[in-house]
């Protein structure tokens, strides 16, 4: 046994890992996915212990649906710049303007905006849940880009926007998407829906980091990827044989502030806490777990 799975096992701990991390830690996760897959995940571990190996808010929602367990991130200064750009005031502000409204929040925000949410969505299962919903209009928060993704998708509903987006999604051009097809004639696009309008149109596939995993398994050798490259590890681990082709530079600092030593400090240390205000853990519990019933696959 590594040093690692016995730490781990001393410990009681076990350690979630997005795709966007270093390979070098997914591969020593015991559980590797999008937004969704580890909301699931965290739903029915029994460990004492539980490693973030993600951004902050991944951790606030493991604590919000484990609150007896013990939370820890690898790095506490791993945050998404885009929880930052909504607030609870605009919320307040459309609820008081439209009757018939439901406030849909992407997990890719805080906890106190989950908590005056009606539904959480993550990448994988937005359209699915919007569509559901009886509401007519939605406040969808708090990226514009996603955003405008059901919107074009999901035609009865009047979605409402927020300015808010992934700046590390959003820094993609159409024109560097053309310039790799140009390069690459028979490859296949495959876009996350955090990118702009524009780079969508463009794609052969939308969808999650595992929608993109799983979608390139289905046909084709070639794929232009547009989306981090960290998801690189998992597609050369799943297909050896295809090519994939990465806008240059698609890479989110805050999920590569992650490291072995810093995961191992951890564990051993429990460091870097998560702690939710209880009443806000309470209210934000309801949205994630009504995404996990009407988003379930
Ligand atoms: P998914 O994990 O849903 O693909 O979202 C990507 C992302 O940006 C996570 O922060
Ligand atoms: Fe946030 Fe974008 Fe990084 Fe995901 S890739 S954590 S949305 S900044």
């Amino acid at each position: 046994m590594s040093n690692l799975e016995t730490l781990k096992k001393d410990e009681d701990a076990v350690i979630l890992a997005h795709y966007y991390v270093d390979e070098e830690i997914q591969k020593v996760a015991d559980h590797v996915g999008d937004s969704f897959y580890l909301a699931q995940t965290a739903q029915n571990l029994t460990n004492n212990k539980i490693i973030m190996a993600g951004v902050y808010f991944m951790g606030e929602s493991v604590k919000i649906l484990n609150p007896d367990k013990k939370v820890l991130m690898v790095d506490s200064e791993a945050g998404c710049p885009m929880v930052d750009m909504v607030t609870v005031e605009s919320i307040k502000e459309m609820r008081d303007k439209y009757d018939d409204l439901a406030v849909v929040c992407y997990i890719n925000s805080s906890a106190e905006i989950k908590a005056n949410c009606d539904v959480c969505v993550t990448s994988s299962n937005a359209l699915k849940i919007v569509e559901q919903l009886e509401e007519k209009n939605i406040f969808f928060v708090p990226d514009r880009n996603l955003g405008s993704f059901i919107a074009k998708n999901v035609k009865d509903k009047n979605i409402i926007l927020n300015d808010g987006c992934c700046p590390v999604h959003d820094k993609v051009r159409a024109e560097d998407v053309k310039k790799l097809k140009e390069m690459h004639k028979n490859a296949k696009v495959m876009v996350h829906p955090e990118c702009r309008p524009e780079v969508i149109a463009l794609a052969d596939y939308v969808g999650s980091t595992k929608g993109i995993i799983l979608e390139s398994g289905k046909g084709g050798d070639e794929f232009i990827i547009v989306t981090e490259v960290g998801i690189s590890a998992k597609l050369k681990e799943l297909y050896p044989d295809k090519k994939f082709y990465f806008v240059e530079d698609f890479i989110c600092e805050d999920m590569k502030l992650l490291n072995m030593d810093k995961l191992i400090d951890v564990i051993k240390n429990d460091k870097n806490e998560v702690f939710v205000d209880e009443e806000i853990a309470k209210k934000a519990l309801k949205p994630l777990e009504r995404m996990l019933i009407m988003g379930a696959n």
